[in-house]
């Protein structure tokens, strides 16, 4: 069966790592009470590897749009290619909306983004107290939607790879 190309797999587990590391250090930072030096270094990671996650994403719409995905087989029900696809086109849109919106919150509450903190990012707004809650709960609710997302594309590949036996899982895997 055909496979993803090496650039496709390479950045699909590149991503996925971050996103699980950006997730968790996400819901960890926000629980550290006050305003530690820990804290503050775990925002900057976080931000460091949310911004990070964008530029993949960026590359990986790249491939996308000039690759096709390897067909699935000719005997997987119609209706599951279709919530195939559509559960890969949510993904895409929060590998982008979740960073942009984590970026923006940061923006509205007045810090700048310094990548790796040797580059400073554009700061193209400025603070807003009111806007600032409110993307805080989009950037929480996008994370939520994401987590729900990612569970079924991963009971997804576990049935396809243990019950189907399809090979599907396999065209993803380094
Ligand atoms: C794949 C990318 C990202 C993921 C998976 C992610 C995930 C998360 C999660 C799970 C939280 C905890 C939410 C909560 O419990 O309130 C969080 C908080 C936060 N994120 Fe992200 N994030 C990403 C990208 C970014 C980016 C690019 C930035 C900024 C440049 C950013 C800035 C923040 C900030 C400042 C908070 C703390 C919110 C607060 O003040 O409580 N995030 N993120």
């Amino acid at each position: 069966m055909e496979r993803y190309t090496k650039p496709a797999v390479l950045l699909h587990w590149i991503i996925a790592l971050l996103i699980i590391a950006a997730f968790a250090l996400g819901l960890t930072m926000v629980d550290i009470p006050g305003l530690t030096p820990t804290k503050l270094k775990y925002f900057s990671w976080h931000k460091w590897m949310g911004v990070t996650v964008l530029g993949l994403a960026c590359l990986r719409l790249l491939w996308r749009l000039t690759h096709a995905a390897p067909a699935y087989p000719a005997h997987m029900p119609q209706w599951q290619q279709k919530a195939a696809h559509h559960l890969h086109a949510l993904l895409y849109v929060l590998m982008f909306a979740i960073p942009v919106s984590g970026y923006i919150y940061t923006l509205s509450a007045g810090v700048p983004v310094v990548y790796l903190g040797l580059f400073p990012l554009p700061v193209f707004m400025a603070p807003d107290p009111q806007l600032k809650p409110l993307l805080k709960l989009v950037h929480y609710w996008l994370n939520m939607t994401l987590l729900a997302v990612v569970c079924l594309h991963v009971l997804a590949a576990l049935k396809h790879q243990f019950i189907d036996r399809d090979g599907i899982f396999k065209r993803i895997l380094p």
